[in-house]
Formats: C-alpha cells, structure tokens, sequence
C-alpha cells in the first residue's frame, strides 16, 4: 500500500495558526472530499477536534492519533506512529490528514502527495517541507491555476521519488 497525503498549503507552505487554518476554500473542501473518498485517513487528536462537532469524519475508517487513554466513537485510537501504520497497512488506501505534528512524523513513509497550494501567506506557526525544494520529491501533476472570491490556487500531486 501507497501512503497518501493532503494537505493545503499557503504561498510560503504553512499550514495553519493557532490550532486552525486561517483561510479555507470551499472548493478545497470538495477536493478533500474527492480525493479522500471512503479511504482511511490518519489524523491527529487536536486536528480531529477541530472538525465540524470535534468528531472524526463520518463515513470512513478513522485512525486519531493521540498518547492519551482516550475512546473517540467512530475511530480507532493509535497510540504511536508504528501503531498507526500498521492499522493503515490493514486498510486498502489511507492517506494522513494532518495536522502539522502528523504530517512532520509520517513525512518518511509517504510515497505521494495531494497538495493545493493557495496563493496567500497570512501568518502560519505550522508549516510542511517545501516539496518544491525538495529533490526527493517529483511535482507529477499541476492543475489549472482556479480562482474563488479572487484567491488564486491550484491542486498539485507531488511523488517521492525511489532510487
Ligand atoms: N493546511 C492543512 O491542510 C491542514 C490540515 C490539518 C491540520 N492543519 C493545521 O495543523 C495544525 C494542527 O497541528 P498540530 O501539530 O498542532 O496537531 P495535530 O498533529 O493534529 O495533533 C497533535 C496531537 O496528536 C497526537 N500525537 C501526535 N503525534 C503522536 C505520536 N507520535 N504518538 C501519539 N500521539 C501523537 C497528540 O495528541 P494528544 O495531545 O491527545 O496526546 C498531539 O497533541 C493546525 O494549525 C491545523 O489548522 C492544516
């Protein structure tokens, strides 16, 4: 199995602020819908509390991160990264959902990409490795560049690249 990703990213590739994303797409919504479709997703705690009603995503197999002794109705609760891979592996497609500290500690395992790159930077704290900058990485598709109330961004999919 491929591990998947998808993350928003502003200009400067932040991800967010204060535990939220400061400027969110409607159409970016839809595309996080699409392309997640009934896969499994890997999530962490604070990230799943800020879904609509702090609850994991309705109609797929959730895995939230967290070392608390936590139940969460509707997900399976992982304790470690070696613990939430290997409920992934059990899972036909998955792909890790955020938030920062998620993405930072499943970077090595993931194999593509699914980004959307929005052409603003307001101030982030989070932020994801530059795939840009990155030669391991291979930008494999480019979107049109799209527009919504006048913010500009393009959906993107980047593949690591095996030796
Ligand atoms: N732009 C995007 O596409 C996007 C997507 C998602 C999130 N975000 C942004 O990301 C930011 C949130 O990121 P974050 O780093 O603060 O939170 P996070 O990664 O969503 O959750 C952090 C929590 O996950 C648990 N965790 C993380 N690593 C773990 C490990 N190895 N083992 C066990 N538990 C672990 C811990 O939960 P416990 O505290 O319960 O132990 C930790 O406090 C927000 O700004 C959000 O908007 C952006």
């Amino acid at each position: 199995m491929e591990l998947e990703a998808i993350v928003a990213v502003y200009a400067d590739w932040g991800i967010g602020a204060k535990g939220t994303q400061p400027v969110v797409l409607k159409a970016d919504r839809r595309h996080f819908r699409d392309i997640t479709g009934d896969a499994a997703v890997i999530v962490g705690r604070k990230t799943m509390e800020d879904f609509p009603g702090g609850k994991p995503l309705k109609g797929r197999h959730n895995i939230v991160v967290t070392r608390q002794n936590l139940e969460i109705e509707g997900a399976q609760v992982v304790h470690d990264t070696e613990e939430a891979l290997a409920a992934a592996r059990e899972q036909e497609r998955c792909l890790v959902i955020g938030g920062a500290s998620v993405y930072r500690q499943f970077f090595p395992y993931l194999d593509l990409v699914h980004v959307t790159k929005i052409e603003l930077a307001p101030p982030s704290d989070s932020f994801f490795p530059d795939l840009d900058a990155d030669p391991d990485w291979d930008c494999v598709e480019e979107g049109p560049r799209l527009e919504e109330d006048g913010v500009g961004y393009r959906f993107c999919t980047y593949r690591r690249r095996r030796a």
